[in-house]
């Protein structure tokens, strides 16, 4: 299976994860990127038994909508069921690094109101130790060559992600050459620095359940601790 198939087998087992779940009046959160599109395409084939969709970015709220999924403003919405979302590398305790798409802020905002986090990611992104992607980082403009430095005397290696404005303003820093023993402790002292929005570390909220494709079939992992 090539690595876009791996995605769409993905995104499919995790519509069959949470069908089963959902009630008439529950509200989903979406995330962003390849394979979570896929996993709203095959999501418009349930449609009919949730109410809507909180999304994590501009793009994924368009794609809902074009399936005739309703799209709510997460201030309108008190729990979110489950988030599904895909992840540039995740490790054994399922700890993530997101942010390729650039929109971990929301990301990060969205799963925080999630009852359960559903990982979706093809084999590509299990990793025994994060931070071979690089770490993105979302800056306020005006604050990104302060917080380049910081992240310099943090152990990286920031690289200005050009010509990408997020869907909140602001700036991607993308921090090389980590080796993240301690995720937990960095996403922390990161999000320490003024300036600094947030980073594409989900350590402190992990992924609850991980539908990892492989070519043996999808296999689905807990944390262990
Ligand atoms: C977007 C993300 C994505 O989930 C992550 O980049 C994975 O993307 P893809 O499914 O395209 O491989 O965090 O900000």
């Amino acid at each position: 299976m090539t690595q876009d198939e791996l995605k769409q087998a993905v995104a499919r087992a995790a519509v069959d994860y949470i069908a089963p779940k959902l009630h008439a009046d529950d509200i989903v959160g979406v995330g962003t990127g390849s394979t979570a599109n896929y996993f709203i395409d095959y999501l418009a084939d349930i449609k009919d038994s949730f109410a809507g969709a909180v999304a994590s970015s501009d793009a994924s709220a368009e794609r809902l909508k074009k399936h005739g999924i309703e799209v709510f403003d997460l201030n309108s919405v008190h729990q979110l069921v489950v988030y599904v979302d895909g992840a540039d590398e995740s490790n054994a305790q399922l700890e993530l690094i997101k942010g390729g798409g650039a929109a971990l802020t929301r990301e990060k905002i969205v799963v925080a109101t999630a009852k359960e986090f559903v990982c979706i990611a093809d084999e590509s992104k299990w990793v025994d130790i994060l931070g071979a992607f690089p770490l993105p980082v979302e800056v306020i403009p005006m604050a990104r060559s302060y917080v380049a430095r910081e992240l310099v005397k943090l152990g990286g290696d920031p690289v200005y992600r050009e010509g990408v404005v997020t869907d909140n303003g602001n700036v991607i820093l993308d921090v090389h050459h980590l080796q993240i023993l301690n995720p937990k402790e960095l996403e922390t002292a990161i999000n320490q620095i003024t300036g600094v929005v947030t980073n594409g570390l989900f350590a402190r909220r992990p992924a609850d359940v991980l539908l990892l494709g492989t070519q043996s079939g999808v296999i689905t992992l807990r944390a262990k601790y």
